[in-house]
C-alpha cells in the first residue's frame, strides 16, 4: 500500500517528462494540467496528509520535483507563446504598416498573348490549341518540307529518343496541317502555343518559345487580305501610328513569302538593343499558302486560296515591356513576374 503513493507520483513524473510540446496549444494543455489553478500537482500535494508519516518527507520532495519539472519545462517551450504574441501583437497595433498580401501577377507572356487573341477574334479567328508533340508528318512534310528539304535545317528540333518519327513542333505551323486534314473552308483559326528548337540560350534565343499562328482558307483570298490583316493587328497592337513592312523571304509553305517588321523607333537605350540599332523589328512570318500544302491536307486548291502567317510572342512582350533578355521569361524569379 505505502508503495502506491511513489509508485504514482513516479508515473506523473514520466508523464510530465513525455509530454510533447509541439506548439502554442501544446504549452497551454501542458500549463493547465500542470501548473494551472486546478492542476494535477496540487493534487498530489493535497494527499499528502494520507501518506503515513514516516513516508511524508520523500513523497513531499518527490511532489515538489515533479513541479519544478513542470515549471522548467514550460519556462522552456514558451517561445510557442512568444511567437503568438508577437504576431497578436502585430495585427492589433493599427499604426503598423499593413502585413503585405501576396497576390500573384500575370505572366507578360500570357498578357501579349491574351491582346493577341483579343484582336484575332474581333475580326472573325477562332483559338484552336493542338498537340505540342507532334509528328514529322504534321510538322514538316505536310508543310511542304520533305525529308532531304533543306529548310528542315532551318530549325533544329528536338526528336523523341525512342520514337524516330515523334518531335517537340518547332513552329505552330504544325496545327494548320492538323487542321486542315480535319476540316474543310472557310477556315479561320489562330492557334497560339510553345514551340522548341535546340537552339543555345542566350539574351536573344532560348529553346522553348511561344507563337501565334493564324490561318484564313477560303474562295478569293489574296496577298491585299493577308496585308490589311496584319496592319489591323499592328495598329491594334502598338498603337495607331506604327509603320509596317512586308520584307519578301522564303518558307517552304508559303508562296509568296514575307516577313513583317514594325517601326518601333529608337526612343532609349532597350529600343536600339532589341532592334538591333534599325528601329525596325521583324515579329512575323508570313505569305500565301503553298497549294501543295493544301492538296497535302485535302483540301482543293484550285477551289480555295488562303494566307497564314506566325508570329513570336517574346520578341512582342520584349518591345511592349522593355525586356532586355529573353531569359528572363522562363526563370520564374518573383522581382520580375511581379511587376507586371
Ligand atoms: N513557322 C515559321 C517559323 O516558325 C513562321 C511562319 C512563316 C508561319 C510563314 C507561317 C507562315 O504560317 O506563313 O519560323
Amino acid at each position: 500500500m505505502s508503495q502506491d503513493w511513489f509508485a504514482e507520483i513516479k508515473r506523473l513524473i514520466e508523464e510530465i517528462n513525455s509530454f510533447q510540446i509541439t506548439d502554442a496549444a501544446a504549452l497551454e494543455d501542458f500549463r493547465l494540467k500542470y501548473l494551472g489553478t486546478k492542476n494535477q500537482i496540487k493534487g498530489y500535494f493535497a494527499q499528502i496528509a494520507k501518506v503515513p508519516n514516516e513516508q511524508k518527507k520523500e513523497y513531499g520532495q518527490l511532489v515538489n520535483e515533479a513541479k519544478t519539472i513542470a515549471e522548467l519545462k514550460f519556462e522552456n517551450h514558451t517561445h510557442f507563446k512568444q511567437s503568438e504574441k508577437k504576431t497578436a501583437q502585430k495585427i492589433s497595433d493599427y499604426s503598423l504598416p499593413p502585413i503585405e498580401k501576396a497576390n500573384g501577377t500575370r505572366h507578360p507572356i500570357s498578357i501579349v498573348l491574351d491582346r493577341i487573341v483579343s484582336i484575332f477574334t474581333k475580326i472573325g479567328f477562332e483559338v484552336v490549341e493542338d498537340l505540342e508533340i507532334e509528328d514529322e508528318w504534321h510538322n514538316f512534310t505536310a508543310l511542304n518540307t520533305p525529308a532531304d528539304h533543306p529548310a528542315r535545317d532551318m530549325q533544329d528540333t528536338y526528336y523523341l529518343r525512342d520514337f524516330s518519327d515523334l518531335l517537340l513542333r518547332t513552329h505552330t505551323s504544325s496545327v494548320q496541317s492538323r487542321f486542315m486534314t480535319k476540316n474543310q473552308p472557310p477556315i479561320r483559326i489562330l492557334a497560339p502555343g510553345k514551340v522548341y528548337r535546340n537552339e543555345t540560350i542566350s539574351a536573344r534565343s532560348h529553346c522553348q518559345f511561344h507563337q501565334v499562328e493564324g490561318l484564313y482558307i477560303d474562295k478569293h483570298i489574296s496577298m491585299a487580305d493577308l496585308k490589311q490583316t496584319l496592319l489591323f493587328f499592328a495598329k491594334e497592337m502598338f498603337g495607331p501610328d506604327v509603320k509596317i513592312r512586308l520584307r519578301p523571304s522564303y518558307f517552304p509553305f508559303t508562296e509568296p513569302s514575307a516577313e513583317m517588321d514594325i517601326y518601333w523607333g529608337l526612343k532609349d537605350e532597350t529600343d536600339h538593343r532589341i532592334t538591333k540599332g534599325t528601329g525596325w523589328l521583324e515579329i512575323l512570318g508570313c505569305g500565301m499558302v503553298d497549294p501543295a500544302v493544301l492538296d497535302n491536307c485535302g483540301i482543293d486548291s484550285k477551289t480555295y486560296s488562303g494566307f497564314a502567317f506566325g508570329m513570336g510572342i517574346e520578341r512582342q512582350a520584349m518591345l511592349l515591356y522593355k525586356i532586355p533578355d529573353i531569359r528572363y521569361y522562363f526563370e520564374n524569379d518573383i522581382r520580375f513576374l511581379k511587376q507586371f
